[in-house]
C-alpha cells in the first residue's frame, strides 16, 4: 500500500501501530542528531521523527520544504503536544522514507500567511492552492455545491447540461466569441447564461430544471466578477413568483444550515426596488445596519444656502452614537466622498449635542431652531452626527449609498458572521439608454412584466418624440416581474418570471428597437418554440463564486475559485489570452489587424 493513512488522520489511540504515510515537506528541523519533519497532505500535518540512524542518511539524501517524500514507522505518543493541530498529540518514529520527488524553494511560503504577493499566487497558484486558506475555500465551495445539488434533487430538479458554442444571448455584457473553422467568417458565442436553453427545456416539459454552469462574460471585472464565472441556474414551469421566491429561499436555508450549520427559521425580508432605492440608495441593500437615507430638500432649502438651495437632491444619514467622532474623522471623510470614485464636492455635517446643543458646518446659514428641525426630520437624537450631501440627483443618491457602506464598515456594522437576506422585487422593466437612443431591458428581453403592467406594454407605442422626457413615458413605470435575492448587500441572484407567449415577446424585441427580421434572426428559434405549446414559467440563477465567497467571509470571488482569472482577465498562470499561430489563424481565415 502506499501510505495507510493521510497526514491528518493519526490519534493517540493508535500508538504502536505501523504506518506508512506519504506527503509534502512543510519544515524540516534539525536538532543536533535528530531530525522532526512536518509532513502535510490534503487532511493535515503530521509530525515526522527521524533518529540517529536515518538522520545519517537524512545527511546523504537532504530533503527540504515541499519535497514529496513517503515514510513508514510507529506511531508514539509526543512528549511536547501541540494542541494547535489535530494530530498534536502524536508523531511517527520513522523507520524507512523515500524521496518520491524533490522540489526547486517555493517562491512563497506554503503558510496560511504567506509572503508571496497575489500576482506571485497566482503565477503559482497549484502552489498557492496548497494553502490551508484557499484550500478551506474550496472545500467550503464543494460543500455549497453538494448542498445545492442535493436541495434540488430533493426537489424534483434534474440536471441537464446546454452547449457552449452558442448564439449570441444578450444579458448585458459583451460576448466571448469563438472563430468557426468549418464556417469560416462565422462566430459561436459563449453563453452569457443558459437562459434561452432552459426556457426550451420548459417548453420540452423538463418542468423543475436546474444546472451549476459556467458563463461566461466580457465585462469590466470587479472584486466579485470573473469572465468566466459559475451560476447556480434554475427554472420551473407552472409557478408565479411566490412560487419561486419560496423554493429558492428554501434551498438558501438549506445550504445555510448544511455548510455553516445556520438555521435560518424567518422568512426573507421582501422589499420592492423602489423601496430600496428611496431608503438605501441601492438595488442591494446590506440591511445588517439601518442609517438609511433620509429625503431633506423640503427642511434645507430656502435659508440662502447656495448648495442646497440648487441642488437637485439633498440626502442624509444619521450616524448613530457618533459622539466620539472627532472633528479630523469627519475630515477624511470629506476627502473620502470628494474621491473621483465618489465626486462629490462637499459634506455637510451636523453634531447633535446633548439638550440641542448643535455644532454644524452650516452655522452660518442656519440658526439652532432650524438646525433641530433638520434632526427632527432625520429623526437623530443627542449624541449623532447627521451627514448631508446636495448635489444632482443621480449621483448624490449613488454617493450617500456609498457613504452609508463606508461608515457601516468604519463603525464595524457590516459584521461578516451576520447574514442578512432580502429579496428585492418589482424592477423597472425597461431602462431607457440616451446613448443608444431606445429602451433596454433592465433583467434581459425574455422577463415579463408584472401582470397588471402588459396592457400598458402592449397598448403604447415604445417610440419616444423627446429623449428628455423619458421618464414620462408610460414604458418607464412598467414593472418587471423579476426579482433578485441579496446577501449582505450582494447581488447573489437573479430572475424572473419569463414571457411565454409569442407576440408579447415580439412586442418586447419591437419595444428594445429591434426590428422583425433582427428578432428572427437571433430568436426565429425561441419565438418559433413559443407556438407549440409553451408552458408559463421562470426561474433563477445564483451567483455560486459569489455564494460561497460571502458564506466563507469574504467578498472577493478569486479565493474561491480554483484557478481564476486578475482583474485585467488575464491568467497570470497560463499567461492567456496570447496570440495563437499564424497557421490556425489561416485556417480559421482570419486576419489580425495591426497588433
Ligand atoms: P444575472 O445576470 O442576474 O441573471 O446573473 C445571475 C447571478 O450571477 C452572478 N453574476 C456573476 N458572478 C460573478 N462574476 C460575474 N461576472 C457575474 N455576473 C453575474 C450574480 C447574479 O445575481 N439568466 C439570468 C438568470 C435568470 O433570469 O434566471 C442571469 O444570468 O450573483
Amino acid at each position: 500500500m502506499f501510505r495507510t493513512h493521510t497526514c491528518g488522520e493519526l490519534r493517540l489511540a493508535d500508538i504502536g501501530s505501523k504506518v506508512t504515510l506519504a506527503g509534502w515537506v512543510q519544515t524540516v528541523r534539525k536538532f543536533g542528531s535528530i531530525t522532526f519533519v512536518d509532513l502535510r497532505d490534503r487532511y493535515g500535518i503530521s509530525q515526522l521523527l527521524f533518529g540517529e540512524e536515518l538522520n545519517r542518511e537524512l545527511d546523504r539524501n537532504p530533503i527540504g520544504r515541499e519535497f514529496v517524500v513517503q515514510v513508514s514507522g510507529i506511531v508514539a505518543e509526543r512528549t511536547n503536544k501541540n494542541k494547535q493541530i489535530e494530530t498534536g498529540d502524536i508523531e511517527i518514529i520513522v523507520e524507512a522514507f523515500k524521496i518520491l520527488n524533490g522540489s526547486s524553494t517555493p517562491p512563497f511560503t506554503i503558510t496560511d500567511d504567506t509572503d508571496g504577493g497575489d500576482d506571485l499566487r497566482m503565477k503559482f497558484r497549484y502552489l498557492d492552492l496548497r494553502r490551508n486558506a484557499v484550500k478551506k475555500n474550496l472545500e467550503l465551495r464543494y460543500a455549497v455545491n453538494r448542498a445545492a445539488r442535493n436541495f434540488l434533487h430533493q426537489q424534483g430538479f434534474m440536471d441537464i447540461e446546454t452547449p457552449f458554442l452558442i448564439k449570441s444571448t444578450p444579458e448585458g455584457a459583451r460576448d466571448f466569441v469563438v472563430p468557426s473553422r468549418m464556417n469560416q467568417g462565422e462566430f459561436y458565442a459563449l453563453p452569457q447564461s443558459p437562459q434561452t436553453f432552459k426556457q426550451l427545456l420548459m417548453v420540452s416539459g423538463y418542468d423543475r430544471y436546474y444546472q451549476i454552469v459556467k458563463c461566461f462574460r466580457d465585462e469590466d471585472l470587479r472584486a466579485d466578477r470573473q469572465p468566466e464565472f459559475t451560476q447556480i441556474d434554475c427554472e420551473m414551469s407552472f409557478v408565479e413568483q411566490d412560487d419561486i421566491l419560496n423554493m429558492f429561499e428554501g434551498m438558501i436555508k438549506y445550504i445555510f444550515n448544511e455548510v455553516k450549520g445556520i438555521k435560518i427559521k424567518e422568512k426573507f425580508e421582501r422589499m420592492t426596488w423602489e423601496y430600496a432605492m428611496y431608503h438605501y440608495g441601492n438595488d442591494k441593500p446590506d440591511i445588517r445596519f439601518g442609517m438609511t437615507l433620509q429625503h431633506i430638500e423640503e427642511t434645507c432649502r430656502g435659508r440662502g444656502f447656495k448648495v442646497f438651495d440648487e441642488a437637485e437632491k439633498i440626502l442624509a444619514i444619521v450616524v448613530p452614537d457618533a459622539g466620539e467622532y472627532t472633528r479630523k474623522q469627519i475630515d477624511e471623510l470629506t476627502e473620502w466622498i470628494r474621491r473621483p470614485q465618489v465626486g462629490m464636492t462637499g459634506l455637510v455635517y451636523i453634531r447633535c449635542g446633548n439638550g440641542g446643543a448643535y455644532k454644524s458646518s452650516i452655522d452660518k446659514f442656519f440658526d439652532v431652531e432650524s438646525l433641530r428641525r433638520i434632526a427632527t426630520a432625520c429623526q437623530a437624537a443627542d449624541g449623532d452626527i447627521i451627514l448631508i450631501l446636495a448635489g444632482k440627483q443621480e449621483r448624490t443618491i449613488k454617493a450617500m449609498s456609498e457613504l452609508r457602506l463606508e461608515m457601516g464598515e468604519r463603525l464595524g456594522l457590516r459584521k461578516k458572521n451576520e447574514f442578512r437576506l432580502l429579496w428585492v422585487t418589482d424592477f423597472p422593466l425597461f431602462e431607457y439608454s440616451e446613448e443608444d437612443n431606445r429602451w433596454v431591458a433592465r433583467h434581459h428581453p425574455f422577463t415579463a412584466p408584472k401582470p397588471e403592467d402588459i396592457a400598458t406594454m402592449v397598448e403604447n407605442d415604445p417610440e419616444i418624440k423627446d429623449a428628455s422626457q423619458y421618464l414620462m413615458h408610460p414604458y418607464a413605470g412598467i414593472k418587471a416581474n423579476a426579482y433578485d435575492m441579496v446577501l449582505n448587500g450582494n447581488e447573489i441572484g437573479g430572475g424572473s418570471i419569463r414571457i411565454y407567449q409569442r407576440d408579447l415577446q415580439e412586442k418586447m424585441f419591437a419595444a428594445l428597437g429591434m426590428t422583425r427580421e433582427e428578432s428572427l434572426q437571433k430568436f426565429g428559434f425561441l419565438l418559433g418554440a413559443f407556438d407549440y405549446g409553451a408552458p408559463p414559467h421562470g426561474g433563477i440563477a445564483f451567483g455560486f463564486d459569489r455564494l460561497c465567497a460571502i458564506l466563507g467571509g469574504s467578498e472577493g470571488i478569486r479565493d474561491f475559485i480554483a484557478f481564476p482569472k486578475n482583474n485585467a482577465g488575464w491568467d497570470v498562470m497560463l499567461e492567456a489570452p496570447s496570440a495563437i499561430d499564424q497557421s490556425q489563424l489561416n485556417e480559421l481565415g482570419i486576419v489580425v489587424k495591426g497588433y
